[in-house]
């Protein structure tokens, strides 16, 4: 029993996973031991997200200004992201998982670009939750690669400057779809920390004490109850999305 009423579920979740680093020192381990265990919690917070039925479940994996810890742990976390993206094929597949990746991809090592391929090809015939990695991620980023690419349709001749709106940069996103209904940020800091700017206008934020290590099925679900008792009006008096009613 879980006390969730599928019908105020989110449809779109993503997460900041933060505290890697922390929760191993407080155990007195290296902070590689944080980010093992962190790739397991990636695991269980899927699965359970792919069980509740969720569209989609966007994890802050690497960001942008990650490229400036030190070189052996970029490799260290590379060398991770390529043995999880391995390891973790057949649990995808058993749960109708598709794996999705946004970011800045070519900035990624070789193989673990391979194996990101690999396994967003082997996966890409699942219909059930949609596992969106953000990985060389960072939100401005997103925006001007949006903008570039405007500008460079306008100076084609396929883009009229005067059509341009809210829905054309949403489109120029790295994965249009579905804005986050719900952001969750492990680890107690109160920060958006460059992720999904455009994306999270109205999303709701839950911020838990719990280090990413650490972030259980418990603690899902108790994000996810949080959720459920939100009035969402974004801007206005009451919740306009049709889904509010009948999702
Ligand atoms: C923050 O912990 C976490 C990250 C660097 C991103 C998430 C990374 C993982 C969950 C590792 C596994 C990832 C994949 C895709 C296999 P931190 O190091 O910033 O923690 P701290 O703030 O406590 O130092």
């Amino acid at each position: 029993m879980t006390g969730l009423d599928p019908a105020k579920l989110p449809r779109h979740l993503a997460i900041i996973m933060d505290g890697n680093g922390r929760w191993a020192s407080g155990q007195g381990f290296a902070r590689t031991k944080g980010h093992e265990k962190g790739a397991d919690t990636i695991r269980t917070a899927t699965t359970e997200c792919a069980r509740l039925g969720l569209e989609q479940l966007t994890l802050y994996a690497f960001s942008h200004e990650n490229w400036k810890r030190p070189r052996a742990e970029i490799a260290f976390l590379m060398r991770l992201l390529s043995k999880f993206l391995v390891r973790e094929r057949p649990t995808m597949m058993d749960n109708n998982v598709r794996l999705t990746a946004i970011g800045r991809l070519d900035d990624l090592p070789a193989s673990a670009r391979k194996d990101l391929d690999e396994s967003i090809a082997q996966t890409a015939g699942n219909n059930g939750l949609n596992l969106c990695l953000a990985l060389s991620y960072g939100g401005r980023a997103e925006i001007v690669d949006a903008v570039r690419s405007m500008f460079e349709e306008v100076a084609a001749g396929t883009l009229d400057p005067k059509s341009i709106d809210e829905s054309s940069v949403s489109a120029r996103l790295y994965q249009p779809g579905r804005d986050p209904d719900l952001l969750i940020r492990t680890a107690g800091e109160r920060r958006i920390s460059n992720f999904l700017l455009w994306q999270i206008s109205y999303a709701e934020i839950f911020v838990t004490n719990a280090c990413w290590p650490e972030f259980s099925v418990d603690e899902l679900h108790a994000a996810l109850r949080d959720y459920a008792g939100r009035t969402r009006k974004f801007g206005g008096l009451v919740d306009p999305r049709p889904e509010a009613v009948q999702r």
